[in-house]
């Protein structure tokens, strides 16, 4: 099946599944956040990886619905983190309603996401829910790492990879993971997919980043210069710290913790000026293809002919090249 007949199918599923009615103030907003819909790249990850080793993705659909509810729990509560007033073009649920609300019905979809799962077969449950468990627990540590970073002058390359490979990347590869896992491939394919989504991922958050100075707001649907505004140390500002010379120091540090509508736009300008100055999108872009490379020595690996990898491989190429 081509990706749009495999994202009908899913959108498919996603239209079958009734989170809840009443209170209508806990379950309006998850209708909400899953009909303003995003690229729903994990789901499709999910059942590319499954139709890798069976054209019958039918097991995998209820699993990659529990991954996209999963995912959109936690954009909820990063939203309340990150203060962020936008997502996907429209605004973002404690912004729409209030911050209470945004936390009970991303926990009410955290848990809709693991009633999902335990339609897995039998055999799988077990394995499947601690898998699941584990890369969940992971993404909150990333989170609050993220957040630490914030509080913290100096974090290094390594850390911020760290960070983003749990917050972001853990999820990808655990897509990768469970598609192939439910169409029983063989474990060693299982890892190469799940590193494959690792490299993916972490160059997804890096791209993610690159957007949030660089990209149109029209379609990137999310507040340009987000992550400037609340002193994210993303691979650009890390990039910039350690590139600058005394005077952009001087000019980056003097924004830090300098929060407020009054300054906001000053403050983007003028850490993306040194961004600029500095070729930090070009560094950036070449970061992005690194992890790429890497990712495709994984795909490589796992024992399949080529004509089967290809949709994935198309597939992460794009997602390199995305603009939302
Ligand atoms: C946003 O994820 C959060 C990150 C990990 C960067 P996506 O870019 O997949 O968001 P949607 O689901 O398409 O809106
Ligand atoms: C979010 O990273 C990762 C998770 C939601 C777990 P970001 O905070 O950069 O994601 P966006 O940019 O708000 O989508
Ligand atoms: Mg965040
Ligand atoms: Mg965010
Ligand atoms: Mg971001």
């Amino acid at each position: 099946m081509d990706i749009t007949h495999l994202s009908e199918k899913f959108n498919h599923t996603l239209s079958t599944l009734r989170y809840g009615e009443d209170p209508a103030e806990l379950y309006e907003p998850i209708r909400y956040i899953m009909a303003l819909s995003g690229k729903r790249i994990r789901p499709l990850l999910v059942l590319l990886a499954a139709e890798m080793y069976d054209k019958d993705v039918e097991k995998a659909l209820l699993p990659a619905a529990a991954i996209e509810l999963f995912h959109n729990f936690t954009l909820m509560h990063d939203d309340i983190m990150d203060r962020a007033p936008l997502r996907r073009g429209k605004q973002t649920v404690h912004e729409k309603w209030n911050a209470n609300t945004a936390i009970l019905s991303g926990d009410v979809m955290l848990v809709r996401a693991y009633q999902l799962l335990t339609g897995v077969e039998q055999g799988k449950l077990a394995h499947m829910l601690e898998r699941f468990s584990e890369t969940a627990a992971q993404v909150c540590e990333g989170q609050q790492l993220d957040m630490n970073f914030e509080q913290r002058d100096q974090v290094s390359i390594p850390e911020y990879i760290r960070m983003i490979t749990l917050k972001t990347a853990v999820l990808l590869g655990l897509s990768l993971e469970l598609g192939a896992i439910l169409q029983n491939a063989p474990m060693p394919d299982a890892e190469h997919l799940k590193a494959f989504g690792h490299s993916i991922g972490i160059a997804f958050q890096l791209r993610d980043d690159l957007l949030d100075v660089y990209g149109d707001k029209a379609k990137f649907g999310k507040q340009v210069g987000g992550d400037i505004l609340s002193d994210k140390k993303t691979f650009l500002m890390l990039t910039a710290l350690e590139q600058a010379d005394e005077q952009q120091l001087q000019s980056i540090i003097s924004w830090r913790n300098k929060t407020g509508e009054s300054i906001a736009e000053e403050k983007v300008s003028a850490v993306t000026a040194v961004y600029d100055a500095l070729n930090i999108r070009h560094q950036t872009e070449q970061q992005i293809d690194l992890y790429f490379q890497k990712a495709l020595q994984h795909l490589d690996a796992v024992q399949l002919p080529e004509e089967r990898k290809a949709t994935i491989r198309g597939l992460a190429l794009q997602l390199m090249e995305r603009d939302n």
